[in-house]
């Protein structure tokens, strides 16, 4: 294969506006390359997954129709270290195999691949990656925000807070930074700038400004 297109690698904790970055930068033209979304395709009806998952977890872990069945999933490795990285270890090459595919297919001048726990998983993912950029806001309002969207309360959004990365681990592994303590228009700005440097560093062929 040859040389993948420059790829600036997006994360940051729950609730800390990845989509919102995310949707910002797609407006702009930028191409993403979502991980969960893979995750989500490789998981779905008669996913690329669900044959190994199928065989390690049992037929109970398919719905009718093929796809994971997510909450009996989350059941089985919920405080259960080895089980889920079983489930890991199925779900990770195959994610880290098609993001590849995908940014190797982006014609735009660079790729955003969006690896929300990119800080856990280092190892798989800086070797894709020309610049990691870190979207960051306040603990209180990661779990504010998540709890305002449909889906989890407060203490579910602080337990999956706890559950990740520390703040300070990300920030340590940043090339860029987007704080979103700020309003929306704070956001689309700090963007719209990265989005410059991104187009220059891109058409450079470099990752260093
Ligand atoms: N600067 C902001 N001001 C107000 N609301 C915001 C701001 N940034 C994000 N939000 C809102 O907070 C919520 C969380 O943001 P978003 O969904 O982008 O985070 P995320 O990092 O993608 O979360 P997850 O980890 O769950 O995917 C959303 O409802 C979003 O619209
Ligand atoms: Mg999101």
């Amino acid at each position: 294969m040859a040389k993948l297109p420059f790829c600036v690698g997006l994360t940051g904790g729950i609730g800390s506006g990845k989509s919102e970055v995310t949707r910002v930068f797609a407006r702009l033209g930028a191409q993403i390359v979502d991980t969960d979304a893979i995750a989500h395709q490789l998981t779905g009806p008669d996913g690329a997954a669900m044959a190994a998952i199928v065989s390690v977890f049992g037929a109970e872990m398919a719905t009718c129709t093929g796809a994971l069945d997510r909450a009996a999933m989350r059941n089985r490795v919920f405080s259960n270290p080895e089980l889920r990285k079983a489930l890991e270890d199925i779900l990770h090459p195959l994610i880290r195999a098609e993001s590849v595919r995908r940014i190797d297919a982006v014609n735009s001048s660079y790729a955003l691949l969006v690896v929300p726990l990119l800080a856990e998983n280092q190892a798989a993912y800086r070797p894709l990656i020309d610049r990691i950029l870190v979207v960051d806001c306040d603990e209180t309002q990661q779990i504010e925000r998540t709890a305002a969207r449909p889906g989890l309360n407060v203490e579910q959004a602080s337990a999956i807070l706890a559950s990740q990365a520390s703040r300070a681990s990300r920030l340590a592994i940043a090339d860029d930074l987007i704080d979103n303590r700020g309003d929306l228009p704070r956001l689309n700005e700090q963007v719209e700038r990265l989005h410059v440097l991104y187009l220059k560093l891109a058409a450079k062929g470099s990752a260093q400004i």
